[in-house]
C-alpha cells in the first residue's frame, strides 16, 4: 500500500497517509476532524523528570493528560479504540501507578475500559529500596460497544496444539483453533534496551511488535492510528506496516529527525526490527557462557574436592 516514495506531512489533513506534526499534540489534535481516528496509541511523558518534560505536581499532570484525552476522544472514530500505555510516577520513592489515576479520566468521558494489559519485560533501573519495575500498563477503552476487534491476525500458538477432544460428538478431533489462541492480557515483549535491534538514543521508545499487535486488532487497513507523543515514530512504523496510515506529534527536534528517519527506512523495507512472535531470548538455551557463574564454578570445584577427600579425612581422624 505504501512505497518508498510516499510523503511524510507536518500537517493533518484527510488525504494524507503519513503525518508528523513538529509541534505540541494539542495543536495537531485541533486540525484532526471529529471521529477521523481508529486507533489512539501512545505512552505519554511519565513525569519523572525526562529531559522532555518539566515535572509538574500530580494533579496539574492529570490535568494536562485529560485535555489530551478529551482532544483524542472527540477525534476518535465511533468504532474507536485509546490504548493508554504508562508506568509509575515515583515521588520521593513512594510509587503511584498512572493507570490508577487516569482511569477515572477517561472513564468519566464514557469511554469502556476492554482490558488492562500487563507489559512484562525483563531488563530496567535495579531499586535497592523496592521490588525492581519489570512491567507497565496499557490500558485499553473503547468509544461505543461496537469496537472493532480482530482476534485472528494476533493469535498466537497453543502450547498444546496437538490435544484432541477425549469424549462427546468431537472426540478424536483437535480441540485447538488451528489458527493459534487469545493472546491473552498478559504479555511478554523485551523493551528497548542497549542490546535490542531497535534501540535509538531515545529512553523510553516503545518496541514495533507491542505496536502491531494492537495495530492488528484495533484497526483496519486503510484506518488512522494516532500518537500524541511520538517519539521516534514506533507507532507509525507499525500502523504503515500493516497497510493503516499514521500520525503523530512531537516536540523535540532530535526525535522528530529519528521519526523521520526511521519511517523512510520502514518505507524502504531497511528498518530492522525484531520480528512479532519471536520467542524471548533464553540464555541458558542459547547455551550462553556467561550464565555459569565464576564463584559457583569456583565453588562447585572446591566442594568436588571436598567430597573426594572426606573419607580419607574421616580415615585420618580414626588414626588419632
Ligand atoms: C514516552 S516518549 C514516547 C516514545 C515513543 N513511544 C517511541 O516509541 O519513540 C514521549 C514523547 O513525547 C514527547 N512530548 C512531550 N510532550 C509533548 C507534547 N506536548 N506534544 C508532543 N510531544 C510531546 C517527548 O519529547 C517524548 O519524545
Amino acid at each position: 500500500m505504501f512505497n518508498q516514495d510516499q510523503e511524510i506531512s507536518d500537517k493533518f489533513h484527510p488525504t494524507e497517509s503519513i503525518v508528523v506534526y513538529p509541534g505540541d499534540c494539542l495543536d495537531l489534535l485541533q486540525s484532526i476532524p471529529d471521529e477521523t481516528l481508529q486507533l489512539v496509541v501512545t505512552s505519554p511523558p511519565y513525569n519523572i523528570g525526562k529531559e522532555y518534560e518539566k515535572k509538574l505536581n500530580l494533579e496539574s499532570y492529570i490535568q494536562q493528560q485529560a485535555e489530551v484525552i478529551t482532544e483524542c476522544v472527540r477525534a476518535l472514530s465511533p468504532a474507536g479504540s485509546i490504548c493508554w500505555q504508562v508506568g509509575n510516577y515515583v515521588d520521593k520513592g513512594a510509587i503511584i501507578p498512572l493507570d490508577t489515576v487516569l482511569y477515572p479520566v477517561l472513564s468519566n468521558l464514557g469511554l469502556k475500559m476492554r482490558n488492562r494489559i500487563i507489559w512484562h519485560f525483563e531488563h530496567g533501573l535495579h531499586c535497592s529500596k523496592r521490588f525492581s519495575g519489570r512491567y507497565e500498563t496499557i490500558i485499553w477503552f473503547t468509544k461505543t460497544e461496537d469496537y472493532i476487534f480482530n482476534l485472528d491476525p494476533v493469535r498466537v500458538p497453543q502450547k498444546y496444539p496437538g490435544k484432541k477432544h477425549f469424549k462427546g460428538p468431537k472426540a478424536g478431533q483437535y480441540s485447538s483453533n488451528p489458527l493459534g489462541k487469545n493472546p491473552g492480557d498478559l504479555w511478554v515483549i523485551p523493551n528497548v534496551k542497549s542490546n535490542h535491534v531497535e534501540k535509538t538514543e531515545h529512553p523510553c521508545q516503545f518496541p514495533v511488535e507491542l505496536i502491531e499487535r494492537l495495530v492488528l486488532s484495533m484497526t483496519n487497513e486503510g484506518d488512522w492510528v494516532f500518537d500524541p507523543f511520538l517519539g521516534t515514530g514506533t507507532t507509525i512504523i507499525a500502523a504503515l506496516r500493516h497497510g493503516r496510515r499514521g500520525a503523530g506529534a512531537e516536540i523535540l527536534p532530535k526525535y522528530i529527525e529519528l521519526a523521520h528517519q526511521r519511517i523512510q527506512q520502514e518505507l524502504a523495507g531497511t528498518l530492522r526490527t525484531r520480528p512479532m512472535g519471536k520467542p524471548v531470548y533464553d540464555p541458558f538455551e542459547a547455551g550462553n557462557s556467561l550464565t555459569v557463574a565464576p564463584w559457583y564454578q569456583q565453588e562447585n570445584e572446591q566442594m568436588t574436592l571436598l567430597e573426594d577427600r572426606s573419607p580419607y579425612e574421616s580415615d585420618a581422624h580414626e588414626d588419632h
